[in-house]
């Protein structure tokens, strides 16, 4: 996928603040620092766009990034980072619940993983909540860069089990370090796009 323009949008702390142009959005869920807002970086080929911390919980509203004025990057607040007060965890929350289920121009879900370890509890509830209200979803495992290529194999698998992933959900190894899966996962995004739109004529 060839970038030509990418821009930051805003940062919307509720659905008054949402976008009225109608593009396609792909929101990013997951861990708080497990790399969403890197994997956008890597995305769309931009060192900082998308502003990215070693302190967990750094992106706290969704902030929204316009790609080649074709589609939207949604980064969500991430979950399951202790440190953040039971309110605030609510308020996050329930915003990203109400996104998730009543954005007309929500097209696909990024469940991202950290390929180091087994997805956490919080990475269960999150899958399942997903699959439960029928969000189209893509799991991505990142920081692969961190795994011995012997054990590649085995975490991946470890995932699939441990998330219980239909065979046709994929799963897609990333690394914001060296850009594994890019381009995979760009396929994949623009594959979902294209399809709403196949889809949308052919009810025409
Ligand atoms: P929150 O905004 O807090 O929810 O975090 P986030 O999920 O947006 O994570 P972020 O992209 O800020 O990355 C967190 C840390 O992980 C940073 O120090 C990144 O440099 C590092 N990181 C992210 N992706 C990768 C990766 O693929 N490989 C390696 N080695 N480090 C990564
Ligand atoms: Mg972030």
């Amino acid at each position: 996928m060839k970038i030509k323009h990418a821009e930051f949008l805003i940062s919307a702390v509720g659905s008054a603040q949402l976008p009225t142009d109608a593009l396609p959005e792909i929101a990013l869920a997951g861990r708080s620092n497990v790399g969403k807002s890197s994997l956008i970086n890597t995305m769309i080929e931009r060192k900082n766009l998308a502003r990215t911390s070693s302190v967990p919980g750094k992106t706290q509203q969704m902030n929204y990034y316009r790609i080649n004025n074709q589609l939207y990057f949604v980064d969500l607040p991430g979950y399951g980072f202790a440190k953040v007060s039971k309110s605030q965890r609510e308020k996050w929350g329930r915003m990203i619940e109400n996104y998730l289920l009543s954005r007309e121009h929500l097209k696909l879900v990024l469940h991202i993983i950290d390929a180091r370890h087994p997805p956490t509890a919080d990475d269960q509830s999150m899958y399942e909540w997903l699959q439960h209200f029928g969000l189209p979803v893509i799991i991505v495992a990142t920081k692969m860069d961190k795994l011995r290529k012997t054990h590649v194999t085995r975490h991946l698998k470890i995932i699939r089990q441990t998330l219980q992933l239909e065979n046709e959900i994929p799963l897609i190894a990333f690394s914001s370090e060296t850009g594994l899966g890019r381009e995979e996962l760009w396929n994949h995004i623009l594959r979902f796009i294209q399809l709403e739109d196949q889809d949308s004529e052919v009810k025409r």
